[in-house]
């Protein structure tokens, strides 16, 4: 048999290369992590996040259509509002909510009545976000879902804002990590997809669908249990 370069013709060799090549993707997210000085901190801020956080690919997972009506719960710094505001165009809205006065007033220094001018901001308490009520197509909770209190009841009041078939997407920092990834992620700071599963239900929700393409994250899609 013809064999292009560089492909070994020893079987064994072969075997152990084919190995190393699947584990490509994960060399590619420890190469992220781990800087010349040794394991850091995933971090929300660093331009190196769209390699672990793929944001296409999560709003890509979304499904969100031009016109459509999406929060970002726990908006932060608005990392994801660019993403979301370019998936619903200009007919949609994206609701940035924070509960956090300061990022709220950043968030409308930078976001509010800009260029697509589909961006609305809300500052959002504790047990509730302030939302339209019966509005919402999706809600997209990044790295936050561990912050909220009473999540049942949280949630549970939170079906009030969703539209017929409307969804709810939950990223978190996935707890069920080993090895050196878990070592990236802020002890206290992480969910068992299990757990969210667990509360969701509790909250009236189904789970629809579990996305396993984010490395360091879990990825939950929910709708009303009763849909
Ligand atoms: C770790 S940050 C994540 C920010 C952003 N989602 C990201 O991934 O870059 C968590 C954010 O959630 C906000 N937050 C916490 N509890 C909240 C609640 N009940 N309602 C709205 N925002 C909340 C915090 O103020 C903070 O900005």
């Amino acid at each position: 048999m013809k064999r292009s370069a560089g492909v070994p013709s020893d079987p064994q060799r072969l075997c152990a290369m084919k190995r190393l090549a699947r584990l490509a993707p994960l060399a590619v997210v420890v190469t992220i992590l781990v800087g010349c000085e040794g394991l850091t901190k995933v971090d929300y801020t660093s331009p190196g996040r769209g390699g672990w956080q793929r944001p296409d690919d999560v709003v890509t997972a979304l499904a969100l259509r031009p016109g459509d009506r999406v929060a970002d719960l726990g908006a932060g710094e608005g990392y994801f509002i660019p993403y979301l505001s370019d998936a619903v165009g200009i007919e949609g809205r994206v609701y940035a909510v924070d509960l956090d006065p300061e990022l709220v007033a950043e968030l409308e220094e930078e976001f509010a009545g800009g260029a697509g001018d589909n961006v609305e901001v809300v500052l959002g308490a504790e047990d509730d976000p302030r939302l339209p009520r019966g509005a919402l197509d999706a809600v997209l909770i990044v790295n936050t879902y561990h912050h909220i209190a009473d999540r049942p009841r949280y949630f549970a009041k939170l079906r009030n804002n969703l539209r017929p078939g409307g969804r709810i997407a939950i990223i978190e920092p996935n707890a069920d990590l080993g090895g050196i990834l878990a070592l990236a992620l802020e002890e206290g700071h992480t969910s068992h997809a299990s757990e969210v599963v667990r509360e969701m239900q509790e909250a009236g929700y189904r789970q629809v669908e579990s996305l396993d393409f984010l490395p360091v994250q879990v990825f939950e899609v929910f709708s009303a249990a009763d849909e």
